[in-house]
This record gives C-alpha cells, structure tokens and sequence, in this order.
C-alpha cells in the first residue's frame, strides 16, 4: 500500500524522531511504498499568508502554492502523523500545513451548502503521537490533539477509513521501559496495516 507519513519535530535526536524513523522503516520492511514528509527539513511554510486566504474559497486556484502536497495526500492508500504534542494541538508547522493544505475542493467538498469528505483515497490514519503529562491531566482538558487525531481526521477521509491514534502520556517522568513498550506497540499496529 501507499503510506504517506508526516513528521514534524525540530530535533533529529528528538524520541520523535526515533519514532518517525521506526515508523518508515518498519513500513519498508513490511513491503509498503513510503512517501515521508518531514516538515522541518523540507522547510514547510505553515503560515496562511493573505493571498492564502483571499483564495481559500476558489477552488481552481486555491491549490497552485501547495499543489504538490495535496497531490501527495490524493495518491495515499494510508496516512500516519508523527509529532509530539504541544500545547495540547499539533506543532505549529503541522497546524500551519492542515491550514494551507486541507483546502476546500481537498479535504472536504462544499455543494449547495452540504460538506463531505475529500480524501475518499484514504483508508487508513495513525497518529504516533508523546505528551508530556499524564494520559488523566489530558483527560481534564478533553484532550483536543486524540479528538483531532481521531474525530476531525475521520471526517474528512473515506466513510470506512479505520482510525489509530497511539499515544505515550507521561514524558516528563517517562522511563525507558515505557518508551520499549510503546515502541513495540507502534510496530505491532504497524504490522497490521
Ligand atoms: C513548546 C512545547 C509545548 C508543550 N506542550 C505540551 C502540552 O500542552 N501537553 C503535554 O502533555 N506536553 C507538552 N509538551 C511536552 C512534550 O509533549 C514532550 O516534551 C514531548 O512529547 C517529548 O517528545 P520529544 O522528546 O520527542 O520532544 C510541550 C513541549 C514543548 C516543547
């Protein structure tokens, strides 16, 4: 299958990283055709600029900036998203590439005042994701980034699209036990794509 991973983390020493780098190598392994994203490196623009804006409606121009990106999202069997969370949301380079790339006429269609999806080509999101408090402290706050992960992606991808969101709570006081075991975990899922 055709695997888009995205990755946003600024460190290449970052456990993020560690965990983007299983993550396409375990797809390899397993046979898939992996096309890797890392925004830092391919330094994305995740500002809407205000020519952005002016042309998020028109849909036979507002894709000409970001073409590229949304054919990658079109041509995927499979999403995954690697990041860490901050501030309970997506690194602002993510944020910022949701913002400029999920346009109208892409993640969604907009007729006659009715939404649907747009990428009906997906089947398959994953979210790899660290926080660095505990899963209830989370829990208190609604945790936005698993509703975001799960709930919002869901909308916009095929009907029948199947939802992983894999999280590691607790960074701050994590121990290398925790992080072995959610690696494995991370495979395991993997394995099963
Ligand atoms: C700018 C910033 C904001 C953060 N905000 C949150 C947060 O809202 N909730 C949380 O649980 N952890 C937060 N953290 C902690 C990170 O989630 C944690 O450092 C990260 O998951 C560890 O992974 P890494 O070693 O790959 O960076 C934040 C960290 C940074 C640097």
């Amino acid at each position: 299958m055709k695997v888009h991973v995205i990755f946003a983390h600024p460190l290449e020493d970052s456990f993020n990283a560690a965990l983007f780098r299983l993550v396409t190598q375990t797809l390899e392994a397993e046979g898939h055709e992996v096309d890797s994203l890392d925004l830092y490196r391919d330094n994305f623009d995740p500002v809407l600029s205000p020519q952005d804006r002016i042309e998020y409606h028109d849909v036979t121009i507002n894709q000409h900036r970001v073409a590229d990106y949304v054919k990658r999202l079109q041509s995927t069997d499979v999403l995954v998203l690697c990041h860490p969370v901050w501030n309970f949301g997506w690194p602002a380079i993510m944020k910022g590439y949701f913002d400029r790339v999920f346009l109208p006429d892409v993640s969604f269609k907009l007729l006659d005042g009715k939404l649907s999806p747009g990428f009906t080509n997906i089947k398959k999101v994953m979210t790899v994701t660290t926080y660095g408090c505990p899963r209830h402290r989370a829990f208190v706050l609604g945790d936005p980034p698993r509703k975001n992960g799960t709930r919002f992606l869901r909308a916009v991808m095929n009907r029948r699209v199947s939802v992983d969101y894999l999280g590691l709570y607790n960074m701050n006081n994590t121990t290398l036990d925790a992080r072995r075991t959610f690696m494995k975990k991370v495979i395991r899922k993997l394995k099963a794509i």
